[in-house]
């Protein structure tokens, strides 16, 4: 191949610059860009092509068949639940993570349970040696699934043993990062490196029907590494998380062509591998204490999932110029609105105290329907008086003050009957969903409303005691 100019590639984003420079301008990264060897184009080009003489293809019209995209069902229903009914034969998705969070343990699980159904699966293991799969593959029992395994990171070698025999079902990569092509002259590693392997994989999933799954690193920051230009070319894109301190991991779609966008599978890491948890609502939930001020039970929706969790706040006087706003799980900004709402509207100051949030064990929780849920747990915890037990919350607050409906009421209160709560504080609009799903309805129409009744009920504990 003929050696071309060097070029200076952004590791985070992939634009191309003729010369090094500290920043990336295209998207200000520092410190992110490296030289490549090569400005050789990405593979695919043929001689043909690169004269300029096109290949004639076949036009297709949109009232052709157009069956439900057939799937391969993994037989993990969390993991099927993610992928939107399973992975779509022909498509490429992408599973990132940090490191230790489980990638290949769930992967190996899943290729273990396709194979056992008769499917043929390969798994390429780029990081750990075949004898390493092959060990973790015994202890969790999996070890008379007939997957095949590769110990491999150079992309012709995968593609020519790939071709050699049957054609594989799925096929697991591990990682996208150790693989490199021939094709191009960069390292291991490199954004063009692991875009044209990746291209090639592609192509390979695409012209033999085969479903491919690259597993990801992430890098401190949560993107990606280098693959940021693969969530561009894959058809979709899952996140796994968790705490590694904790057991319990959340598969996410970040991107899907086939599915949903916003459905969650929730896994327990044990000794045997990765548990599927159907019931995350009392896994949230956790044990909860019964005098704890501060706590409210959100009864929130991921997908078409309902799940409860528990938001904690904890509101100290400050002893700082700035006071401290802390946030776990839930966004800064949206936190910043809650109270200056809560300020605004409702006259609760908490200008001079520190105010910190979680939402407990660990769960990142993304819709607005939390914003009630947050401001009882804040109040409560201000006026140092628990919320009752048997109550959920949830609502959207508006700038105004006023409490808003919120999406798809029913599947949250039917799952706190379900796991025994008897009154939730919702918008007026949902009143009458609580009441079908036999809970009391609390309607708060404003948050002032909210308030005015915690303040009451604080009083009159406060009045009993004295
Ligand atoms: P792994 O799948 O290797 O993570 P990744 O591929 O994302 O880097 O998972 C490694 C972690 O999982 C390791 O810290 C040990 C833990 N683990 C268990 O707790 N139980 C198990 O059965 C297995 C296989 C791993
Ligand atoms: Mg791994």
């Amino acid at each position: 191949m003929a050696r071309g100019r060097p070029v200076f590639v952004c590791q985070a984003c992939g634009a191309v610059h003729n010369r090094w420079s500290g920043k990336c301008d295209a998207c200000g990264a520092w410190n992110s860009i490296v030289e490549e060897a090569s400005s050789a184009p990405l593979p695919g080009g043929t001689s043909a092509r690169a004269l300029g003489r096109g290949r004639v293809v076949a036009l297709e019209s949109l009232s052709g068949s157009a069956d439900e995209a057939p799937r391969l069902v993994s037989g993990m229903a969390e993991l099927d639940r993610v992928t939107g009914g399973g992975f779509v034969f022909g498509s490429v998705l992408l599973l990132g993570g940090d490191p230790g969070i489980g990638k290949s343990t769930l992967l190996i699980q899943a290729s273990a349970m396709l194979a056992r159904s008769g499917h043929r699966v390969v798994y390429v293991s780029g990081e750990e040696a075949a004898a390493q799969v092959r060990l973790r593959a015994q202890r969790l029992g999996l070890g008379d699934a007939p997957v095949a395994l590769a110990a491999e990171t150079c992309v012709e070698d995968i593609l020519a043993t790939l071709k050699q025999s049957e054609p594989p079902r799925f096929v697991v990569i591990d990682s996208i990062q150790t693989l490199w092509t021939a094709q191009v002259e960069s390292a291991p590693g490199t954004v063009t490196q692991v875009r044209a392997s990746a291209q090639a994989m592609i192509r390979y999933a695409k012209t033999t029907g085969a479903c491919i799954v690259l597993v990801g690193h992430v890098t401190k920051d949560g993107q990606i590494a280098g693959p940021r230009v693969v969530e561009h070319m894959v058809d979709a894109v899952l996140s796994f998380e968790g705490d590694s301190g904790r057991d319990f991991r959340i598969l996410r779609a970040q991107k899907n062509r086939f599915g949903p966008t916003d459905e969650i599978g929730v896994f327990a890491m044990t000794g045997d591998g990765l548990e599927e948890v159907h019931n995350p609502s009392a896994l949230f939930l956790g044990d909860r204490e019964p005098d704890a001020p501060g706590t409210a039970v959100l009864a929130g929706l991921e997908g078409s999932r309902p799940l409860l969790v528990e938001i904690q706040a904890l509101v100290v006087p400050s002893t700082l110029g700035t006071p401290r706003r802390a946030v776990v799980g839930w966004e800064g900004s949206r936190l910043a609105m809650v109270l200056a709402v809560l300020e605004a509207r409702c006259g609760v100051r908490l200008g001079s105290h520190d105010v910190h949030l979680a939402v407990a064990g660990g769960l990142r929780v993304q819709e607005p329907a939390a914003d009630l849920a947050v401001a009882a747990a804040l109040v409560s915890s201000l006026l140092g008086s628990p919320l009752p037990l048997d109550a959920v919350f949830f609502g959207e607050i508006g700038l105004t003050g006023a409490v808003r409906p919120v999406a798809h009421p029913g599947p949250r209160l039917r799952e706190a009957a379900r796991l025994g709560f008897k009154r939730a504080a919702l918008p007026p609009a949902a009143a009458e969903a609580a009441e079908e799903a036999g809970l009391t309805a609390l309607s708060v129409p404003t948050l002032d409303a909210l308030v005015a009744r915690l303040a009451a009920r604080a009083d009159q504990t406060r009045m009993k005691e004295a």
